[in-house]
């Protein structure tokens, strides 16, 4: 075989039984155990959106051309690691594979000729390789829990083979052939799954109310929007395993009686949405999408709608308007949208990695899901962590784990030269935490009694160089941009803060201005007819919580501290781009 991966489909057939897809199930882990017990040469490159701006595909393409006939190269996807990236994974007969990193094209000559030991991350075996330790001993790494990131860097993601002998579609094979509806339900309910969308609903609570709506037909859809700031953790999935997401919404659809899934995609993904629709496109072509699946005379259909850049589509009604073609609004509630959603429809709308977390809990049982996190917040979660850190990347942590050991043991701490300030937390939609905070546990509930909030798992630290106002009028702006001027509160209330902080910024704020924020911000939280408005004021609100004296030193001594704002000479104000 020259250059091809052993797990490029070579024959995707519609299946029509039961027996035809444990057949092929079974073909497909053959496959992969002979890819890694053979005696073939296997090359593996990392390519992610985040690899790829750092040369991945070049070094893809010297692997290709370097690597020799008899070896099999693959295009994984990456793992999460951002700061070992573009990096290889290299595998010799009878050897474990290897995974080298950072590396550039003109450095894969030397690691295929065994040159480079210093470029060795680690082994992707339990053990140590000689002196090189095992990937799982890297502290980044360590402290991680990779339930629905175990694929990530491993399969092909445009293989459905890869994907299969790995495990997927054996959740919705059982809600297809052993279970009935409110089995499938019951155990994402006893896994007591809170939505990951940042409101943290339980999942089976949602699930069951869309089973016994009335009206039909039903929809289910997948919120892959993604549009806050720093949050980059459903693109990651996609990109690493779409059959994941794929199998998620099809137990849905089967589960909640829905003939219809949609996932609707951030249309700055153009790597995320060419992987799925690829995923789409191989199980239909092997029939576990479409009409009477696997013969069971169950359908389930799907559809890929991607976004035009708006953060508010993001919210669920305001998704639904825009799945079907009108302008993404959101709306009034009730009518609730398991009663009246798509076509004012019964539709279930889950976020990506929610949805991520059901085929296991179906294989596995709801109890074995709820064996992970705390008494609240069961599971892991996947965070996407950014600022001045040691180590950056996509991690997938237990949920309970404190503060401080995300931010210094899997991040790796502060890099030199930086000193702590604070921690953004919730995207836009919460406060910030200090130094105070560290060791609360990263839940779904422990974070909000002192004014943040786990979110979508999108947090900026950012140091002592970094001005509390400036930043505090970066995060009002992006609310005020993204505001999609539905209703009044919102539309003049987020500019209002603006300018207000803008005067601060200039040194032409008083302590009045202060005053008047907290006025402002009320009537935006308390008038507002969306979570956007409803949260708009949360962040700047925190920000003059834990930093007030940089506030009051702007106003009355008309001095920035960090010499970031207009008021100092040379400022870095973020507010640069406006
Ligand atoms: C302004 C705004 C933006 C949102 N953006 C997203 C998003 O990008 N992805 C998401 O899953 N949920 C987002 N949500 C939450 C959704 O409205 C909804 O609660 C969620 O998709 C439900 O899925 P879950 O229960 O699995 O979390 C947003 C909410 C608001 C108010
Ligand atoms: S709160 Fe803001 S984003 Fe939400 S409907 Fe009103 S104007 Fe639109």
């Amino acid at each position: 075989m020259v250059n091809q991966s052993l797990s490029e489909p070579v024959d995707l057939q519609k299946l029509t039984s039961k027996e035809d897809f444990l057949a092929f199930q079974k073909r497909a882990t053959d496959r992969w155990t002979r890819l890694w017990d053979g005696s073939d040469v296997v090359v593996s490159v990392g390519v992610g959106s985040s690899s790829i701006a750092r040369g991945a595909l070049d070094v893809l393409d010297r692997c290709r051309s370097l690597a020799g006939e008899s070896a099999v190269v693959r295009e994984v996807s990456g793992n999460g690691a951002f700061w070992m990236e573009p990096w290889i994974e290299l595998k010799r007969p009878s050897e474990p594979p290897v995974v080298y990193g950072p590396v550039t094209a003109d450095d894969v000559r030397g690691v295929f000729a065994g040159e480079r030991p210093d470029l060795a991350v680690g082994v992707r075996a339990p053990d140590a390789f000689g002196s090189i330790p095992p990937l799982t001993a890297h502290p980044f790494f360590k402290h991680q829990t990779s339930l629905i990131s175990r694929n990530a860097g491993v399969i092909e993601p445009d293989s459905i083979e890869d994907a299969i002998a790995r495990g997927a579609y054996a959740g919705y094979f059982k809600v297809l052939f052993e279970m009935s509806q409110e089995e499938a339900i019951a155990e994402v309910t006893a896994a007591q799954v809170r939505g990951r969308g940042g409101g943290g609903f339980p999942a089976g609570v949602k699930w069951e109310s869309g089973r016994k709506a009335r009206a039909t037909p039903k929809f289910i859809v997948c919120n892959s929007h993604e549009g806050e700031p720093n949050v980059y953790k459903d693109r990651h999935l996609h990109e690493c395993d779409p059959h994941r997401i794929l199998e998620g919404i099809l137990i849905a659809c089967i589960s909640c009686g829905a003939e219809r899934g949609y996932n609707y995609i951030g249309g700055e993904y153009p790597l995320a949405i060419r992987r799925f629709r690829k995923a789409v496109a191989d199980a239909e072509r092997l029939g576990l999408i479409g009409k009477n699946i696997l013969g069971t005379g169950k359908n389930a259909a799907l559809r890929v709608r991607t976004g035009g850049g708006a953060y508010i589509c993001g919210e669920a009604s305001a998704l639904m308007f825009s799945v079907m073609g009108v302008r993404g609004q959101p709306r009034t509630k009730p009518p609730r949208s398991v009663e009246e959603g798509l076509w004012k429809r019964p539709t279930v709308a889950n976020n990506t990695e929610t949805l991520a977390n059901i085929p296991d809990i179906i294989v596995n049982g709801g109890e074995w899901f709820a064996g992970y996190g705390t008494e609240g917040s069961k599971g892991t979660k996947l965070m996407t962590v950014q600022g001045p850190m040691k180590w950056l990347g996509v991690v997938e942590v237990e949920l309970g784990m404190t503060l401080r050991t995300i931010l210094d043991d899997v991040y790796g701490g502060m890099r030199e030269g930086y000193t702590f300030k604070g921690v953004q937390t919730g995207g836009v939609s919460a406060g910030p935490l200090t130094d105070r905070h560290l060791d609360l546990p990263v839940d779904f509930d422990s974070l909000a009694d002192v004014g943040g909030m786990l979110g979508s798992g999108g947090w900026v630290i950012f140091d002592e160089k970094v001005c509390a106002v400036d930043f505090a009028r970066y995060l009002t702006a992006f609310n005020r941009y993204e505001s999609c001027s539905k209703c009044v509160p919102c539309r003049l209330g987020n500019p209002a803060l603006v300018e207000i902080l803008d005067r601060i910024r200039f040194g032409r704020g008083t302590l009045d201005d202060l005053t008047l924020i907290q006025r402002t911000s009320k009537h935006i939280i308390q008038m507002s007819l969306c979570g956007l408005g409803q949260v708009a004021p949360i962040p700047l609100i925190g920000m003059i919580e834990h930093f007030e004296e940089e506030f009051r030193q702007h106003v009355i001594e008309g001095y920035c501290p960090s010499g970031t704002c207009p008021i100092s000479a040379g400022s870095l104000s973020m507010a640069a781009a406006d």
